[in-house]
């Protein structure tokens, strides 16, 4: 039904009788001719319709916006002085010699060049939506990344191997998505959280090289990065050390960004530990386009008079930090008022600054509420620490080392944005030398920082008992431009590792056994060195065409809260169903009406 995409002609077909088929992006009536944007994915092109052929005018004036059309014409440059150099058609018209209606449409509910349609009406009507220019080519950019990941990913000899979606539990750390089993009465699969163990079980299969595009399920509190089914690249390689993974994977992203976007990044990238990315940014995915750090100060804190600074400096939980931004004193009352509200989201309860007016002049060149509660030395010791320049402002946050990270980590990012402090437009980074555990005050245990079958540092075996703290594991996270769009690790692959890592984490042989006992007896069979990752393709898809949420990039994406508006997922069931899965819904009213009883 067509000889060309409408995007596709130009100056080179004048003369020449073209076919298109595609949607009326809208129609205009000027003195008497009929003019036709006619759209489909690879973008527009101007249809002209001239009373003197009245069987065809007759027709495109009962077209309208959205109607599904076929269009026969004549290709010929347009007249001089309507040329539009925005459209990449924009040098020609055809003049229309046929037209056939395929399809009627409705009024569309929202206008698709209107840029501020609601979301919620967006993904009502997602085909509509998915109709718009910006959203097709961001629908394209994805299918490009996994056509270019997949090609590199095969030629160099991974295999695409398929997991199973009704499984067990992997222990990723969110909740799990179950599914009642009608044949075992009383017992649910679970969705994957991520392929993590049976891509451990190929490697000892002799795989060797694995990888897959692969759905992942997660029950979680929802952000504009996270979804409740999220697409993972997951790979896994046997004989491989972190460095030869992270080179190839890092390979992989060049080529990708490369051949997708024509971008250069940096060969190699640059690799961080864990401690001091915690240590000067705050965070463990550090936006390295944004020049602010924090600037320990508890040193200097601990003697002086002020309670909110002194406390923290002295607790060995605490942190104080300082944060200089260079004409930082340009920001008003307001400005700072703002930002005090914008870490209190983060736990922080206040946000002290000093504007440097004049450093020459030590303290009586500075201005601050707080000025009053330092020595003289403690201001001298921040201002030569932080390098302050006449002209900028200092943060401080002072608190548990953990809201002092959130806190002060997330001013920096927005302060950077607001100030337009960015430098550079990618920075992609490793962070690695990962803490295997971290202590969880509620529950008063450790966790793994990653998962429990990430591998320790070879010569902190020992240290597993007597000091876990301390333990360094063998992960690696690929963080580019504040987003963490990567993670992975070596793994366990002896068993009396395995062993005592959960023993550690308090998952005993008996619970241990039963969760993922096949993983461990796997062990005892031959197991390879192995290690690997998995990339968030949504999020690295959102980075690469500049969208703001993931839900941006994938066709069909929930609701923040984890409904789809344009199927009405989730819904009820018959009682039947329900019923044929041994189950009985507890709705909460049905249940707070049973305790008032
Ligand atoms: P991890 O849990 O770090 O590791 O997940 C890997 C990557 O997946 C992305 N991601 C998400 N994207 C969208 N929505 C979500 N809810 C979501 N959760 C995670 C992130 C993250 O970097 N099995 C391990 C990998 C391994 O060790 O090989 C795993 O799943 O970009
Ligand atoms: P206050 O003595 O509570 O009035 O605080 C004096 C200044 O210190 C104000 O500018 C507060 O915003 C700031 N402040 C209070 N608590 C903290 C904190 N934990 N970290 C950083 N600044 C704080």
């Amino acid at each position: 039904m067509r000889s060309h995409y409408c995007g596709e002609v130009n100056t080179a077909h004048i003369d020449q009788t073209v076919e298109f088929s595609g949607w009326v992006n809208r129609r205009r009536d000027h003195g008497g001719v009929i003019f036709i944007d006619l759209r489909d994915r690879s973008g527009l092109v101007q249809v002209v319709y001239d009373p003197d052929l009245p069987d065809v005018f007759a027709i495109a004036e009962q077209v309208r916006n959205e109607f599904v059309v076929r269009v026969k014409g004549r290709v010929r440059a347009r007249p001089e002085g309507t040329v539009n150099p925005d459209l990449p058609t924009g040098e020609v018209e055809v003049l229309g010699l046929e037209l056939e209606i395929l399809n009627r449409a409705e009024t569309p509910p929202f206008q698709l060049d209107d840029d501020d349609t609601s979301e919620e009406l967006r993904l009502r009507y997602r085909y509509v939506d998915l109709r718009r220019p910006v959203m097709q080519e961001r629908i394209m950019l994805r299918a490009q990344t996994t056509r270019a990941l997949r090609r590199y990913l095969d030629d160099q000899g991974f295999l695409d191997i398929e997991t199973p979606m009704l499984t067990r539990a992997t222990p990723e750390g969110a909740r799990d998505y179950l599914v009642p089993s009608r044949v075992h009465a009383g017992k649910f699969f679970a969705l994957p959280q991520s392929p993590q163990l049976f891509k451990q079980l190929l490697m000892m299969s002799g795989m060797d090289r694995y990888y897959q595009i692969v759905r992942c399920f997660r029950d979680e509190d929802l952000r504009a990065d996270r979804q409740p089914e999220f697409t993972q690249l997951d790979l896994e390689m046997s004989f491989m050390s972190e460095d030869e993974i992270m080179n190839l994977m890092e390979g992989m992203i060049r080529n990708l960004f490369d051949s997708v976007l024509g971008v250069q990044l940096p060969d190699p990238f640059p690799r961080m530990s864990y401690e001091e990315s915690m240590c000067r940014f705050g965070s463990d995915r550090p936006d390295l386009r944004c020049p602010l750090e924090l600037i320990d100060i508890a040193d200097l804190m601990d003697g002086v008079e002020f309670k909110v600074f002194a406390g923290p400096a002295k607790d060995p939980k605490g942190r104080v930090v300082a944060m200089r931004v260079p004409n930082g004193s340009t920001l008003s009352r307001k400005d700072i008022d703002e930002y005090t509200k914008f870490v209190g989201i983060y736990g922080a309860k206040g946000l002290a600054y000093v504007k440097v007016n004049d450093v020459a002049q030590g303290r009586e060149g500075l201005q601050s509420p707080i000025l009053k509660f330092l020595t003289d030395a403690a201001i001298d010791g921040i201002m030569q620490r932080t390098g302050a320049q006449n002209g900028d402002l200092i943060f401080f946050g002072a608190d548990k080392q953990t809201i002092v990270n959130e806190a002060i980590g997330a001013l920096r990012v927005k302060v950077g944005n607001d100030l337009n402090l960015m430098e550079g437009e990618w920075k992609p980074l490793w962070v690695v030398d990962f803490p295997m555990f971290e202590w969880d005050e509620g529950e008063g245990r450790w966790q793994a920082l990653h998962h429990p079958f990430t591998a320790p540092k070879a010569d902190q075996l020992d240290q597993l008992q007597s000091a876990p703290g301390e333990c360094l594991s063998r992960a690696y996270d690929m963080v580019l431009n504040g987003t963490e769009v990567g993670g992975g690790s070596i793994r366990i692959h002896q068993q009396e590792v395995q062993e005592k890592v959960l023993h550690l984490l308090g998952i005993e042989e008996q619970e241990a056994q039963e969760k993922f006992g096949f993983l461990l007896n796997a062990l005892k069979f031959g197991c390879p060195p192995h290690g690997g990752l998995a990339f968030g393709l949504d999020r690295l898809v959102m980075l690469m065409c500049g969208a703001s949420s993931i839900r941006d990039v994938m066709a069909f994406p929930k609701t923040q809260s984890a409904s789809c508006l344009l199927t009405q997922a989730p819904s009820e069931v018959s009682q039947g169903q329900l019923r044929e899965l041994h189950l009985r819904v507890r709705t909460p009213q049905a249940a707070e009406k049973k305790a008032e009883a």
